[in-house]
């Protein structure tokens, strides 16, 4: 979908699109991982839930990420157009490990839900594309969703690598086909962009390189494919952030800024390409995604 429709009015109830509850799994790959899921549950209503479970453990370590207060200014107030991932509703799947009194966290992952066609030229923009049509679904409550879309997933620093990552990518498959969904689609920012040599190249010649052996390069489109994922499009604007030319050294180390044009920034170790128009007094970010598909 290369626009939006105009909506209408919100009708200003809570968002709504399916069932709303917590359920817990035990984990086949390691009995003492468990993995719990806060279905149809908006940013508010899960750290409400949080703040009820939060003595230590797993449930303290997320409470304190998505209710930290965040330094002021920082990327998410230099978001270009709305972002209403706080109204919409999610799913929300944890995965911890007991031990002892307190639990540690493990991985996490967040879906959301809008109806679409399945066909490529009709995807959203991008993860804000999908949050914002989401928003849109259920707030407005005239279509219900057919599609489940993976919005986020991160495993902690202690269990990467040892493929938890690919077991929140399959409970979000098992959510899916619980709620009837015919797909679940994910806009993959691929970690590999951000290296120094890539962030330079156009989206388009980076994100689809393959390895000798015929792998994709990115290691986490590589992961989506092996699981049964297939690429279904690319998307350059997946994430976009407008500054005024003063205020990206701020939020960046850079060369000093002197002409209008394209520069490569850096923050939290992570590489971006920057296009500063000196004469507008403007500079913006483009984040793309890699969007896939598991068919189900
Ligand atoms: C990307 C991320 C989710 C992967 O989690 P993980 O549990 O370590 O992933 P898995 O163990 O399932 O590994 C998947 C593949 O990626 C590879 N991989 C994981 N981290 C890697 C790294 N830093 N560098 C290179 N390869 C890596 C694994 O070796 C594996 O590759 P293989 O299939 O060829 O063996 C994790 O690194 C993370 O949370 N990063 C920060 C958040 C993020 O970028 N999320 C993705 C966008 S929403």
């Amino acid at each position: 979908m290369l626009g939006f429709r105009p909506k209408g009015k919100t009708k200003g109830h809570r968002p709504n699109y399916g069932h709303h509850r917590i359920r817990e799994f035990p984990q086949e790959k390691d009995k003492s991982v468990r993995q719990t899921r806060f279905e149809n549950h908006t940013l508010a209503e899960f750290i409400e839930n949080l703040r009820r479970r939060s003595a230590s453990g797993a449930w303290q370590e997320l409470l304190e990420r998505y209710d930290a207060p965040r330094s002021f200014p920082d990327l998410a107030n230099f978001r270009l157009g709305p972002n209403p991932f706080g109204l919409t509703a999610l799913d929300w799947i944890v995965f911890r490990k007991e031990g002892g009194r307190a639990s540690s966290l493990v991985a996490h992952g967040i879906t959301t839900r809008i109806r679409w066609s399945g066909e490529s030229t009709d995807l959203p923009r991008g993860w804000t594309g999908a949050v914002r049509q989401s928003y849109e679904n259920s707030v407005l409550g005239d279509e219900s969703p057919n599609t489940l879309i993976g919005l986020f997933i991160f495993a902690e620093t202690a269990f990467r690598e040892h493929g938890w990552a690919a077991e929140v990518a399959e409970a979000m498959k098992e959510l899916a086909r619980e709620e009837g969904m015919h797909s679940l689609i994910i806009p993959l920012r691929l970690p590999t962009r951000y290296e120094w040599q890539n962030a330079r190249l156009p989206y388009a010649e980076f994100a689809l390189r393959k390895r000798d052996d015929g792998e994709f390069a990115d290691h986490w489109l590589r992961m989506h494919t092996r699981l049964g994922a297939r690429v279904i499009g690319t998307c350059d604007v997946s994430h976009q952030h407008a500054f005024h030319s003063d205020d990206l050294p701020l939020l960046f180390e850079c060369d000093p800024i002197e002409r209008t044009g394209s520069y490569i920034v850096r923050s939290h170790g992570e590489h971006y390409a920057a296009y500063v128009d000196l004469e507008r007094e403007c500079a913006v970010i483009n984040e793309g995604c890699v969007w896939v598909r598991y068919h189900l």
